[in-house]
């Protein structure tokens, strides 16, 4: 198991690339599984996820080479349509091959994932749609046995009680491109990883429009052909980086990002006194003194995205008196608190709020990532705090964040990853 050892107290500057965004290929790869024949994806990270998903995708029966952020698909005329728990458990975006294969063979099988330390997770949205569509749907062992030979459109009301699904938006509109007829998909997710997949599917010859809207309408094709597609940049990691830059104290400027996916970000480290300056596929933020708190409320997008919300924590830990962040999105997306207390942060939980405390000094601790975003706010916090910051399980880190060492390191920040074996 890897660890990351950070020094604290360097300001980061100087320019660095966004990868690819995490949560765009993972769809991507399983939309993949719609057309028969060699789809090409670029750009896309070298991160575990998309390892797990390629890993997946080989096991249902196609060909996937990786090399360089180029990905092929070869996607043969058969598939195996199941996907087992011994990957789904790894990767609960693995959901994402139920609406293809049930679209184009009639059928899938695919594990429930079971339980997440960011809160219950139900996939109750997708198969509601695809039931709407028409497939028959069953939980037997632990698994989602879906059947449908043909789907047909309908009219799918995605909101559940934590508000939209962009999971579930995905995997029905995936659905939904093969079907017969009209489907209209009301309280869609806007995230702009549901835009990239549209548009994805949009050049493998589907029929839809309104993506990025709260109404989206897909008219079902026959069939659909491989294609070309270039993924957009992570938001979450530009995101990230620029939440490094500030609580260091530096300036940097990322390139290859998307500053209009990046908006309430944007508009929260401003209020906080950081200055932003987002150009055409780049950003360049500056923070040279500690900053002001303000109070957020996570909210699907283009609202404050949960996915920064540990590490902006993390920032307000810093900041110069009090601020508040309510969660709403996920019900138990504070594990990283006690960590950061370990930091010296003065964090308190009231019900889905988080009340910080911004404290001048932070001082190096061991402490422990539980998830990929958790584990992102302790290497940001470990920037910041004075002295030795070990970062262990950085593996949560690894699924998400392309090289992020490198990255930070080449900002000036003076982190190492140390691989320790496994004890016994
Ligand atoms: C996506 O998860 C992201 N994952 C998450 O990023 C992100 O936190 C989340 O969207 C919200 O933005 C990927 O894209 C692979 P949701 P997803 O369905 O699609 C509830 C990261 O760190 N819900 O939009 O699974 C759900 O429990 C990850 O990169 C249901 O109730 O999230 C949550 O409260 C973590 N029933 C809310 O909706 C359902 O059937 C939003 O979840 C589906 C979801």
């Amino acid at each position: 198991m890897d660890k990351f050892i950070i020094q604290g107290g360097r300001s980061l500057s100087g320019m660095i690339r966004a990868s690819g965004a995490k949560n765009a290929v993972l769809p991507a790869m399983a939309a993949c599984l719609l057309a028969p024949g060699r789809s090409v994806l670029t750009n896309v990270p070298n991160v575990m996820d998309v390892r797990t998903m390629r890993r997946l995708l080989v096991r249902l029966g196609a060909k996937v080479d990786f090399e360089d952020n180029r990905m092929t698909v070869d996607v043969p005329e058969k598939l195996k349509c199941e996907a087992e728990y011994e990957i789904v458990k790894q990767m609960r975006a693995s959901y994402y091959v139920l609406g293809p294969l049930l679209a184009r063979f009639g059928r899938a099988k695919v594990s429930l994932p079971g339980g997440c330390s960011i809160g219950a997770r139900p996939i109750d949205l997708h198969l509601k749609g695809m039931e709407a569509l028409g497939a028959k749907i069953q939980i037997l062992h632990g698994y989602v046995e879906a059947q449908g030979r043909q789907l047909k459109g309908a009219r799918v009301l995605l909101a559940g009680t934590h508000g939209v699904s962009v999971g579930a938006t995905i995997n029905v509109m995936m659905a939904a491109a093969l079907a017969k007829g009209i489907t209209l998909i009301e309280s869609a997710a806007l995230e702009p990883e549901v835009v990239s997949t549209a548009q994805m599917l949009i050049s493998m010859g589907a029929d839809i429009t309104g993506a990025g809207t709260p109404v989206m309408t897909i008219a079902g094709v026959d069939g659909l052909r491989p294609a070309e597609t270039r993924m957009i940049p992570d938001r979450i990691e530009a995101g990230s980086l620029m939440i490094a830059a500030a609580i260091s104290g530096g300036c940097i400027t990322i390139e290859d990002c998307r500053p209009d996916h990046l908006g309430a970000v944007i508009e929260a480290l401003r209020a906080m006194g950081v200055k932003v300056a987002a150009g055409d596929e780049m950003v360049t933020v500056e923070a040279r003194r500690r900053v002001k708190p303000i109070d957020l409320t996570i909210a699907p997008y283009p609202g404050f995205p949960t996915d920064m919300q540990p590490q902006m924590m993390a920032l307000m830990a810093t900041a110069t008196g009090l601020s508040v962040i309510t969660e709403t999105i996920f019900e138990n997306r504070f594990m990283h608190v006690p960590e950061l207390q370990r930091l010296g942060a003065d964090i308190k939980i009231e019900g889905k709020s988080a009340v910080i405390k911004g404290v001048p000094e932070s001082t190096g601790a061991p402490v422990m990532g539980s998830d990929l975003r958790a584990s992102a706010a302790l290497v940001i916090a470990g920037l910041k705090a004075e002295g030795k910051t070990e970062v262990n399980r950085v593996y949560h880190l690894d699924r998400g964040y392309e090289r992020w060492e490198r990255k930070l390191k080449k900002l000036g920040a003076k982190i190492r990853r140390v691989h320790e074996p496994m004890a016994v």
